[in-house]
C-alpha cells in the first residue's frame, strides 16, 4: 500500500503525530544542545560505501551471533526504559516483535513490564541491562535475570549522574509509569529510578559502581558481562583486560553527556583497544541498513536501535517494532548485494571510505 511506512523515518513521523508532546520529547531528546545526538547521524552519513559488482550474491548470509546466541541479522533491540509511554503492551510487545524477527532484545532495568513477564512472552534471546542501584538491588536483579533465563548482563556505565535533557526539564516531564522490576518492593521512587532521568529528578547516587566492583559483579553470576556506553579506547582496554565478554560502544543516543564524538567515530579506537579479546557492538544513530554495514565493516559484530523501537510501538505496537526490524533487515540485505558481500561475519576489507577529517583527530595534551 502506498501509505505503508517504507523506512524508519516514516515510523518516526507517524510516532511524532501519535504521541503526546512531552512523551515525544522524552523519547526524542538528547542532552543539552543535542550535538552528540545529531553527530550520531552525521558521522554515519559522512562515511561512503564502495560497492562491488559482477559477483554472485545468491548465497548471501546476514545471520550472525552475539556471544554464541544465534540472531537472524546483525541488528538487536537496545535496552530502553518505559516502552509503556509508547504503547500499553510495553516491553512485552517489543519482546514478541524481536522474537518474530529472530533477534536479541536487551531489556532495561527501567522497563514497565517485569523481566519475568518479558521472559514469558519472548521467543528470542534476552539479555538484561543493569542500572546499578546499590549492591542489594543489583544482586537481586542479577539473580532474578539469571533465573528468568536471560543470557547476559549488560551493565550501563555512562550514567554516573542524571542526564541534562533540557526538553524534559522544560516540560517538567515525570516518568510515572510503574517500573515493573521493582513491583511490590515498596521502595521510594528515587531509589529505583535511574540516572537516565533529568537533573530535576531526585535520584539516589549512593554507592556508584566503579572498576573495583567489577569482580564483585562477576561473582554474582555465571552469565557473561557486557559493558554498555564505552566511549574511549582507554576504558575499552581496561574492560577487555578485566575479561568482560563484550563492549557496547554507545553514546546512549546522545542522551547523557553532550559534546562527545558519535559512537561510530569511536569504533576504530575501541576495536583496536580490545585486540579481539571481546565482542564489540554499537548503538546510537543507526537508522539504515547502510549504517549497519558501515559499523560491521569497521569491526562491530552487531548494532542496536533505540528510538526506532518507540516509533514502531507508538504507530503499530508489536507489529510496528517487527516492521521496523524487518525494514532494516531488507536494507541490510540490499546493501550487502550492492557490495557483493556474501556473509556479514566475513566482510571484505575496504568497503567504506572514511574522509580525512572524520573521527577523533588528536587529543589535547
Ligand atoms: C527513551 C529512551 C530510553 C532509554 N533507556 C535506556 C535504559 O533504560 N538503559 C540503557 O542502557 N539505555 C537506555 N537508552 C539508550 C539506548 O539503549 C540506546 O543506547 C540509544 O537509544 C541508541 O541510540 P538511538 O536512539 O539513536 O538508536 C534509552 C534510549 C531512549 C531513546
Amino acid at each position: 500500500m502506498a501509505n505503508d511506512p517504507i523506512n524508519l523515518y516514516d515510523y518516526e513521523a507517524r510516532a511524532k503525530l501519535a504521541l503526546p508532546h512531552d512523551n515525544w520529547d522524552f523519547i526524542d531528546a538528547g542532552a543539552m544542545d543535542e550535538i552528540t545526538t545529531k553527530r550520531n547521524r552525521s558521522a554515519f552519513d559522512q562515511l561512503s560505501i564502495r560497492p562491488r559488482f559482477m559477483r554472485s550474491v545468491e548465497e548471501r548470509k546476514i545471520a550472525t551471533t552475539m556471544l554464541g546466541q544465534d540472531i537472524s541479522m546483525p541488528v538487536f533491540v537496545c535496552p530502553a526504559g518505559s516502552h509503556g509511554i509508547a504503547h500499553p503492551d510495553a516491553e512485552v510487545a517489543t519482546a514478541r516483535a524481536a522474537g518474530r524477527s529472530n533477534t536479541l532484545m536487551m531489556l532495561s532495568t527501567s522497563s514497565n513490564c517485569s523481566m519475568e513477564e518479558v521472559a514469558e512472552a519472548a521467543t528470542g534471546p534476552l539479555w538484561f541491562q543493569l542500572y546499578h542501584r546499590g549492591k542489594a538491588l543489583t544482586e537481586m536483579l542479577v539473580h532474578r535475570a539469571e533465573e528468568a533465563g536471560f543470557k547476559a548482563i549488560v551493565l550501563t556505565i555512562d550514567t554516573p549522574v542524571p542526564s541534562p535533557k533540557e526538553r524534559d526539564l522544560r516540560n517538567k516531564f515525570e516518568r510515572t509509569l510503574e517500573l515493573g522490576n521493582f513491583r511490590d518492593l515498596n521502595l521510594p521512587r528515587n531509589e529505583i529510578s535511574g540516572t537516565d532521568e533529568t537533573p530535576g529528578w531526585d535520584v539516589s547516587r549512593a554507592d556508584p559502581i566503579t572498576w573495583k566492583d567489577l569482580e564483585w559483579l562477576r561473582g554474582l553470576t555465571s552469565l557473561p558481562l557486557v559493558l554498555k556506553g564505552v566511549r574511549v579506547g582507554e576504558d575499552a582496554k581496561i574492560a577487555a583486560e578485566m575479561g568482560v565478554e563484550g563492549v557496547l560502544v554507545s553514546t546512549h543516543g546522545g542522551r547523557q553527556l553532550d559534546q562527545t564524538l558519535s559512537s561510530i567515530e569511536t569504533v576504530p579506537e575501541i576495536v583496536e583497544a580490545v585486540k579481539g579479546n571481546c565482542e564489540v557492538y554499537l548503538d546510537s544513530g543507526v537508522r539504515r541498513g547502510s549504517d549497519v554495514l558501515k559499523a560491521l565493516a569497521m569491526g562491530v559484530k552487531a548494532v542496536g536501535i533505540g528510538r526506532p523501537l518507540y516509533w514502531g510501538l507508538a504507530t503499530e505496537g508489536e507489529d510496528g517494532v517487527h516492521n521496523v526490524l524487518e525494514l532494516l533487515r531488507e536494507e541490510v540485505g540490499r546493501v550487502m548485494d550492492f557490495c557483493g558481500q556474501s556473509d556479514v561475519g566475513n566482510l571484505e576489507k575496504n568497503l567504506i571510505n572514511i574522509p580525512n577529517n572524520w573521527g577523533p583527530g588528536s587529543t589535547a595534551p
